[in-house]
């Protein structure tokens, strides 16, 4: 009899070429809008994405045998997401996490937003870009393959002024890498902030907690929050916080310490500070591994925060691909970004964007074993 002994592999070599896009329809919205689905493949990484909200429906990858998972939460019906998703996978805009109050004033002018968090705007409000359909365009270039998505947002949607012309572009690499860039124009003066809000599960959508993922986050301050979860203002030090992930620690480790910011949070929803500040181009923040499957996630960008949420809202309601139920600290989200509530803290760094300049960001996710 023969025995077959593999040698442990690198990553790249389970990498199946670069595959053209496929797009199929995914299904229909309530008021009939047709939504589309494409799959991209390349460096190993398939990533499916509908033009509703720009949504990442799955993001799958091998382990280190070679066994793909799908490692981002999400949904299988177009219905589960128009009605109960929190934001799985969706582009957000034009302002991602909270404005107090719903209210801002640029240029001595007050805006109103709408409310949709306990008093507070979020994520752009109630209909926001992650509810939205976008325009996707394919492309292919060089070993790279991906999708421009594109979605002009009228003067005063949301409350928001200014049209707003946005351009988001999802790259997927011949490295299997997944690459957003973020741009936008405005024709008056108004205030944006775009993010991605995957849930990432390294182990597999559906496969329980990923309280035992090991993170490290390059952030030696964090922003404090009220109970409301819109920032005090302060930026406070990490050291000797569940805050600090400075050199790698479980996800878990510290989400049961009864202090008041976790209180308030049901867990970390909190923005880190890192301290590369903001860039021209994209470096390295943050490290997610799973150590079972050996799934690494490195994220760049060129934000000044990232958003670490811990799943704490999940509660065990909403039923995954896999079948599973998503219970509280299934996944945890990384969100790049500006601080939360800017538009009302001078003191923080500007999201303020005006007629003639090009707002940019982008973030970069590599994956490794
Ligand atoms: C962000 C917010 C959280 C929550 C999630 C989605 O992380 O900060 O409070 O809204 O999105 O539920």
């Amino acid at each position: 009899m023969l025995f077959f002994v593999r040698a442990p592999r690198a990553r790249n070599s389970h990498a199946s070429g670069r595959q053209e896009p496929v797009k199929e329809l995914f299904g229909e919205l309530a008021d009939g809008t047709k939504v589309h689905r494409w799959s991209l493949e390349n460096g190993g990484t398939r990533l499916k994405v509908l033009s509703y909200g720009g949504i990442v429906q799955s993001l799958e990858l091998p382990d280190r045998r070679g066994r793909y998972a799908g490692i981002s939460l999400g949904f299988d019906t177009l219905g589960a997401y128009e009605t109960s998703s929190p934001y799985f996978g969706a582009l957000i805009g034009r302002y991602g996490n909270r404005i107090a109050k719903g209210r801002f004033a640029l240029d001595g002018e007050e805006h109103r937003l709408p409310v949709n968090d306990g008093g507070h705007n979020l994520h752009g409000g109630p209909e926001g870009f992650d509810r939205r359909v976008w325009d996707v365009e394919e492309f292919t270039s060089g070993s790279d393959v991906g999708l421009v998505l594109r979605r002009t947002s009228p003067d005063g949607e949301m409350g928001y002024p200014g049209t707003l012309t946005a351009k988001v572009t999802y790259t997927l690499t011949g490295q299997g890498d997944w690459r957003i860039d973020y741009e936008a124009t405005t024709d008056r003066a108004t205030v944006v902030n775009l993010t991605s809000h995957v849930y990432w599960n390294l182990a597999g959508e559906g496969a329980g907690s990923v309280h035992d993922h090991e993170l490290m986050v390059a952030a030696s301050r964090y922003t404090p929050v009220d109970a409301g979860l819109v920032p005090t203002g302060e930026l406070a030090d990490v050291t000797g916080t569940p805050f600090d992930f400075r050199t790698p620690k479980a996800v878990g480790a510290d989400l049961r310490r009864a202090e008041p910011q976790l209180l308030h949070a049901k867990g970390i929803d909190h923005n880190l500070v890192l301290d590369k500040g903001p860039t021209g181009e994209p470096e390295h923040i943050a490290t997610l591994r799973e150590p079972v499957s050996g799934r690494t996630l490195r994220i760049a960008t060129t934000e000044p925060g990232v958003q670490l949420y811990t799943g704490n809202f999940l509660d065990g309601t909403l039923v995954g691909p896999s079948g599973g139920a998503y219970r509280q600290g299934d996944a945890v989200c990384l969100e790049t970004q500006h601080f939360p509530d800017s538009p009302n803290r001078p003191e923080f760094p500007s999201t303020v964007l005006r007629p003639g300049e090009t707002y940019r960001s982008a973030t970069v996710h590599s994956f490794t074993l």
